[in-house]
């Protein structure tokens, strides 16, 4: 893994009118890849070059399964290299991906939730995305594959940039996706705006959602959109649920809120046109473990005589797509 696949990055001048940001970003991208904070980032390193020996230039982004190279391009003894090196970056949960014939079965079928944000997403041709807390980048991917022109993803997690990586480095440098091993909080404020910005599964885990809900706001065209995925409880009155301790087995989950909470806390962060499109329960075949994520998966955490409740007794994990604009 190096910087040099960001440089189509840098070169991209309708992403800021203020240069700035690069040097900045150069900083961030720096530290994350020369001083790593995580022991098995080396691990991690060795297994995306492995990745390396796979080369071709077949991709479908558009596709439940992305698919990139296919199982004739490898030998057989290719082949066993690539899952053994796919297996080192365990665990797999966003997915599936189909890589050079090896079927990533991860622990969540994000082709579904895709499905669902599909349902009522206008085109994203020509749009430039930005992704908060985007994993391992597979929804970036199908962003691509809906026509998106550029889409510059955050996470901090670096097995997941590993994952990234691995999976993409054998295609074109000038993939227009990016994925940047920062936080959200540190992607720098001269960063230009977004047609649209994504924040699927981060909200819950901001101890302060409304600052989060004001920083997607600035990263936002004016007239462009904000896509908010969340846990929710599913109750009309405006109110939120604060665990304790852990919710259904998560240890930093802040707050749950209700569908009518989300839209006051966008409505006072700045939004208009806020919408609620889809709410549902998190159902055991969307989310459970795999040979690709051997942990706990969702079924460990509820109640194992009533799966309408978590393993703590909280209403079980439900989920809400909100969409808001910023004002003209
Ligand atoms: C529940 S996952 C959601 C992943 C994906 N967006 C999805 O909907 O499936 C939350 C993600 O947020 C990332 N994350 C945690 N803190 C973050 C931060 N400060 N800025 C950006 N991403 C963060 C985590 O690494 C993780 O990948």
């Amino acid at each position: 893994m190096n910087l040099e696949r960001y440089t189509h990055l840098f070169e991209l001048n309708n992403l800021s009118n203020d240069s700035n940001w690069k040097p900045l970003l150069e900083e961030k991208l720096q530290a994350a890849f020369l001083k790593p904070s995580h022991g098995h980032f080396p691990k991690w390193q060795s297994a995306v070059n492995q990745l390396s020996i796979a080369n071709s230039t077949h991709c479908k982004f558009d596709t439940p399964i992305i698919e990139i190279g296919t199982r004739s391009d490898l030998t057989d003894q290719q082949h066993e290299t690539i899952l053994e090196s796919l297996h080192a970056l365990h665990p797999w949960r966003k997915g599936p991906f189909n890589f050079f014939g090896a079927h990533i079965d991860t622990e969540w079928r994000c082709d579904k939730k895709w499905q669902r944000i599909q349902n009522y997403l206008p085109s994203l041709k020509d749009k430039t995305i930005l992704d908060v807390g985007c994993g391992n980048g597979y929804y970036m991917l199908r962003m691509l594959g809906d026509g998106a022109k550029n889409v510059i993803g955050v996470d901090p997690t670096l097995v997941f940039l590993a994952q990234y990586y691995g999976l993409v480095q054998c295609l074109d440098q000038n993939i227009n996706a990016h994925l940047l091993p920062i936080a959200f909080e540190e992607l720098p404020a001269q960063i230009n705006q977004f047609d649209y910005v994504f924040s699927m599964g981060v909200l819950y885990h901001r101890r302060d959602p409304l600052e989060h809900l004001k920083r997607l706001l600035t990263h936002t065209l004016v007239g462009g959109s904000v896509l908010i995925e969340t846990l929710v409880i599913d109750v009309e009155q405006s109110t939120q649920l604060i665990p304790q301790d852990r919710y259904a087995g998560m240890r930093n989950v802040w707050s749950v809120p209700s569908p009518s909470l989300v839209k006051s806390w966008l409505h006072e962060s700045g939004y208009d046109n806020i919408q609620l499109h889809d709410i549902q329960t998190t159902q055991i075949e969307e989310q459970r473990a795999t040979q690709w994520m051997q942990n706990y998966s969702l079924v460990n955490f509820l109640a194992p005589d009533d799966h309408n409740k978590t393993i703590e007794g909280h209403p079980a994990p439900t989920r809400a797509i909100f969409s808001a604009r910023r004002p003209k």
